[in-house]
């Protein structure tokens, strides 16, 4: 299994805090925030890790990070030029993937669940963890019914068909290079994730995992806030990074 750290984009609900520097590098208590999706993975026992970064901000990533040593892992970078949307990632990423499972995770995704065993466990098809939210309308929903079996993906409903978000951790085969070259851009000009998810769905290969912790995408000023508390108050002694 590979891992695949997205840390480009363009950050434009932190401006202007993020003018200068990459969303996924700002504090999130004592760590930059990539520590904690790379937390995640290295926790799982992955060991080669592609992040993904904007042209502009490469080299504070590679001066923070370097070559993965210090963690015990390896680390490859690839450019993302544009934001051309999470499933680009797996296209950006096609090399690296080469013929292995995959497991992505986004930069300013954070959890507080060991997932390792989800990781670890995983054969082929895809698979996406679920967190019951509040306000659906505003993520990618899934819906399932008793057996955790997948009935729908949909991207941001107006009328959600149930609380369940999709979350920024994500595992696939290496098919999934093939999927997200068959996507073609959405209205907002993006390759959506949801297409992969429907990719797997129509060959009815697609599970669904539940997030049961805490969980965080620090992409606003009140979730950043959020996350700053969670990791002070109960990650601290869960991080190994
Ligand atoms: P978003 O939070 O959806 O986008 P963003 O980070 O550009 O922020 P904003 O909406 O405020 O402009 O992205 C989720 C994560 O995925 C985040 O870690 C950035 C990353 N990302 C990329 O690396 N490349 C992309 O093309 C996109 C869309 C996101």
């Amino acid at each position: 299994m590979r891992g695949i750290i997205l840390s480009g984009g363009n950050a434009t609900r932190l401006r202007p805090c993020t003018k200068v520097i990459s969303k996924q590098l700002l504090p999130i208590y004592n760590r930059p925030m990539i520590y904690y999706p790379l937390n995640t993975l290295i926790k799982a026992g992955i060991k080669e890790i592609l992040i993904i970064v904007a042209p502009e901000r490469a080299g504070d990533y590679l001066n923070l990070l370097g070559s993965g040593k210090d963690f015990g892992v390896k680390f490859t970078y690839e450019i993302q030029d544009e934001p051309r949307g999470l499933a680009d990632a797996f296209i950006v990423g096609e090399n690296f993937i080469d013929k292995e499972n995959v497991v992505m995770i986004l930069g300013d995704n954070i959890f507080e669940d060991d997932l390792s065993a989800e990781i670890k466990n995983f054969k082929s098809g895809g698979k996406i963890f679920a967190k019951k939210v509040l306000d659906p309308e505003r993520f990618g929903i899934v819906e399932f019914d008793a057996n955790n079996k997948v009935i729908s993906i949909e991207e941001k409903p107006k009328k959600p068909k149930s609380n369940y978000c999709i979350t920024g951790l994500y595992i696939y085969d290496s098919r999934v290079v093939e999927a997200a070259k068959s996507v073609k851009p959405s209205k907002r000009g993006e390759l959506e994730i949801t297409e992969l998810h429907n990719w797997y769905l129509r060959k009815n290969e697609l599970e669904v995992a539940m997030v049961k912790g805490e969980w965080i995408d620090a992409g606003t000023f009140d979730s950043l806030l959020k996350a700053q508390n969670l990791a002070k108050e109960k990650l601290q002694n869960k991080l190994i990074i």
